[in-house]
């Protein structure tokens, strides 16, 4: 039987391998040692233990890969060949189909996996590539044993990797703390086995890797006047409260439309306004307001914020600001919004800019009328800007249709253009021209709560649904 019990006692030995399986462990472990000389495979203080500390260590994870649904292994930045090789020497008896794939991209390390794969007659791919440039590779199991930090290897899994149904890993004694602080961003599954060769330490299968949404600053925007960001903005925080989320609104705009539209006032003097952290007057907790409704926090804005990007003009920081500030709240844990939420102005003026900077995604609402597509292109190149300078990682989240008017045949044939040109991008619900909708905001209430069952509410606890399920498929996306 080849299984963990072949080690158990740190020996290989002829009772638990064949014999073939034994000289082949040992031509590597020779192999390795020779090589070591010339090329740094292992670490020198290690070479006389090399049999523990490499191969029986390396071994240990079999019980985990001989099994009927695992046919291919990748080993990522494998080195010597630890545990590639020892694994597809083991496997070789025991499943024909198996074969094993290596990434490493030192060309005399490579080679050297060439060469003990070629001599031993062994089924592998080895790939003298960077791990980090590869595309949608499929395997059943990624191994990596000392190349990377689990969250790195996590992150190559997740964008390098479109098939896979484990990961094994190493893990020393500080193991449990690394996994630990790996929840935080990713979910999994794990089984795990103390490792048979160092006190301690341990060996681990994850599965069923799934990462955790932290796109959580998103700023709804369009420099097109009266498309609908404001009224989606209340709307879509209103619909996520709803959901037991805790929402941050930061009314981005002069005009205090999102002020007004939750209930505060836009008339009051603008110590306790976003203007007043934008100058660098407050810190963003300090004017923080609570609205009437659970869960949902608001920093107000009034005229006064027209003033800033003359005011500021000396600070060659000041397309930072509003990021920064926003950073703070996150890491207060104190505060621990799920979401925040950015109504901007119509303009693409320095406060647009500022929110640009400060998000993760964007929503971007598209009034299903005339010219409603030209505004984008403008909109898309100070994206497409703003990404190569300021903000790599900032992507569209969607494109929501609003005012729809389904009598109206411009508004399907914008639609039509919008989906074929920004394919899934586009939500699938759009926002019908509802009156109720430019009624709600007079009363200081989102729509939700002044008519919750009229066609615009409706609309926007659809889009709530869609935007919190556009995170399901991310984090499954794996
Ligand atoms: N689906 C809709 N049906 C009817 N009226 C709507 C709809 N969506 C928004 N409105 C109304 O249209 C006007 C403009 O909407 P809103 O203020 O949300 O747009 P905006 O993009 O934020 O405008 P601005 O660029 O001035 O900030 C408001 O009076 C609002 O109440
Ligand atoms: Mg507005």
């Amino acid at each position: 039987m080849i299984d963990s019990n072949f080690i158990k006692n740190s020996k290989i030995d002829f009772k638990n391998v064949s014999r073939e399986t034994f000289s082949e462990l040992n031509y590597y472990t020779n192999a390795i040692l020779t090589k070591n000389k010339n090329i740094n495979l292992i670490s020198k203080n290690t070479e006389k233990s090399i049999k523990t500390r490499h191969i029986l260590d390396s071994a240990q994870i079999i019980d985990f890969i001989d099994k009927k649904d695992i046919n291919t292994c990748t080993d990522l930045g494998s080195g010597a060949g630890l545990p590639g090789i020892v694994i597809s020497i083991l496997m070789k008896e025991r499943n024909k189909l198996f074969k094993m794939i290596f990434y490493e991209k030192s060309f005399h390390k490579s080679n050297f996996l060439k060469d003990i794969a070629k001599k031993l007659n062994l089924n592998v791919e080895i790939n003298q590539k960077n791990i980090f440039e590869q595309k949608n590779l499929k395997t059943d199991v990624i191994i990596s044993r000392a190349f990377k930090p689990v969250s790195v290897i996590f992150e190559i899994a997740f964008t390098n990797f479109k098939k896979f149904k484990y990961i094994i890993l190493f893990l020393g004694k500080t193991g449990k703390e690394i996994l630990n602080e790996a929840t935080k961003k990713w979910n999994f599954n794990y089984e795990e086995k103390k490792s048979l060769t160092s006190n301690g330490s341990f060996v681990i299968k994850i599965s069923n890797l799934k990462k955790k949404m932290d796109k959580k600053i998103i700023s709804i925007i369009n420099q097109k006047g009266g498309v609908g960001k404001t009224t989606t903005v209340i709307n879509l925080a209103a619909g996520l409260s709803m959901k037991e989320k805790k929402v941050l609104v930061i009314d981005l705009d002069p005009q205090g439309n999102a002020t007004t539209g939750l209930g505060l006032s836009n008339s009051e003097n603008s110590e306790n306004t976003i203007y007043s952290v934008l100058n660098g007057n407050k810190k963003i907790s300090e004017v923080i307001q609570e609205t009437k409704f659970d869960r949902l926090n608001l920093v107000t804005s009034n005229v006064d914020l027209s003033g800033l990007e003359v005011e500021t003009a000396g600070d060659s920081r000041r397309a930072f600001k509003l990021k920064d500030e926003l950073t703070l709240i996150l890491n207060d844990s104190g505060a621990s919004y799920d979401y925040i939420l950015i109504d901007c102005p119509p303009s693409l003026s320095l406060l647009t800019i500022m929110a640009l900077v400060a998000s993760d995604a964007l929503v971007v609402p598209l009034q299903t009328e005339f010219f409603a597509l030209e505004g984008l292109t403008q909109l898309m190149k100070t994206i497409e800007r703003i990404k190569l300078n300021l903000n790599p990682t900032l992507e569209i989240r969607g494109i929501l249709l609003t005012m729809y008017d389904r009598r109206n045949k411009l508004s399907s044939q914008v639609e039509a253009e919008a989906r074929n040109y920004f394919k899934d991008k586009v939500y699938n619900i759009a926002v019908p021209r509802n009156v109720r909708l430019s009624e709600a905001p007079s009363h200081g209430v989102p729509v939700l709560i002044y008519d919750k069952l009229c066609p615009g509410s409706k609309a926007y606890f659809r889009f709530t649904e869609e935007f919190l399920n556009q995170e399901k498929q991310i984090e499954t996306a794996a």
